[in-house]
């Protein structure tokens, strides 16, 4: 075990932990935009920043990427770290201006969300943090989104913007933006879902009759267990 101290907490975490993981095991609320639990940490985003060390020798490390240490001090609450935070989120407000899931993220952590650097004005609300792309390709199974071009155009796409056969129609890279940027429509009777210019077919649960997953989805998965497509044709709730 590692002992360790968290914005004055005496704490013990197993060796190889992050300071975020401990810090959320233990109650410490840490922001966070790029992270996700069934991933590696990528250090996209920076928001969750913290400070450690004591005195003048203190530094500023990204939490979700730095493991615990015997004797650590951490401050995740200090007027440094609130300021590295404060600039994070006002960057990515100037990127993607119109996302309103960024502009509520900076009210809860008492950031105007008034864009302080020069705004983005092409409506895009990507932030770069490769979790939609991470997702497809590591939880997923599929990788059908990518990114294209450089510089202020870099983008979030399928390949050469066409719709992707690989695409399963999940909605997973949707559910996992922080900005809203990714776009899934559902048809008025709930029979097709569009996504990434592409409208998949929904299945119908055999024992409630609502529509619920993607048949493509359902060929994926039984592709992938062996389990007969028949026997996943049961939605979530009545399973
Ligand atoms: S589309 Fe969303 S999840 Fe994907 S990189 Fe952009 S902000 Fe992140
Ligand atoms: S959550 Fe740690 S860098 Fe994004």
């Amino acid at each position: 075990m590692v002992n360790l101290t968290i914005d004055n907490k005496k704490i013990q975490a197993e060796e190889g932990q992050t300071l975020l993981d401990v810090a959320r095991q233990n109650g410490i609320v840490i922001p966070t935009l790029c992270h996700h639990e069934s991933l590696e940490p990528s250090g996209a985003c920076r928001l969750c920043s913290v400070e450690i060390g004591e005195g003048s020798r203190t530094k500023v490390v990204t939490s979700c990427l730095y493991p615990v240490a015997e004797g650590l001090v951490v401050n995740t609450a200090s007027e440094r770290v609130m300021n590295v935070r404060r600039t994070v989120i006002q960057l990515l407000l100037a990127r993607a201006p119109e996302s309103e899931q960024l502009a509520k993220m900076a009210e809860n952590m008492g950031i105007s969300p008034e864009p302080r650097f020069k705004a983005s004005e092409d409506g895009n609300k990507c932030v770069l943090c490769r979790l939609c792309v991470r997702t497809c390709e590591k939880i997923v199974g599929v990788s059908a989104i990518g990114f294209s071009s450089r510089g202020p155009q870099k983008n979030v796409c399928t390949p050469f913007h066409e719709p992707s056969n690989v695409c399963i129609g999940c909605g997973a890279c949707s559910y996992v933006c922080p900005t809203g940027e990714i776009e899934m429509l559902t048809s008025p009777a709930g029979d097709v879902r569009t996504i990434w210019g592409r409208d998949f077919k929904m299945a119908v649960c055999k024992v409630c009759g609502r529509y619920f997953a993607p048949e493509d989805q359902l060929q994926y998965i039984s592709g992938r267990t062996g389990v007969p497509v028949e026997e996943l044709m049961v939605c979530s709730s009545c399973r």
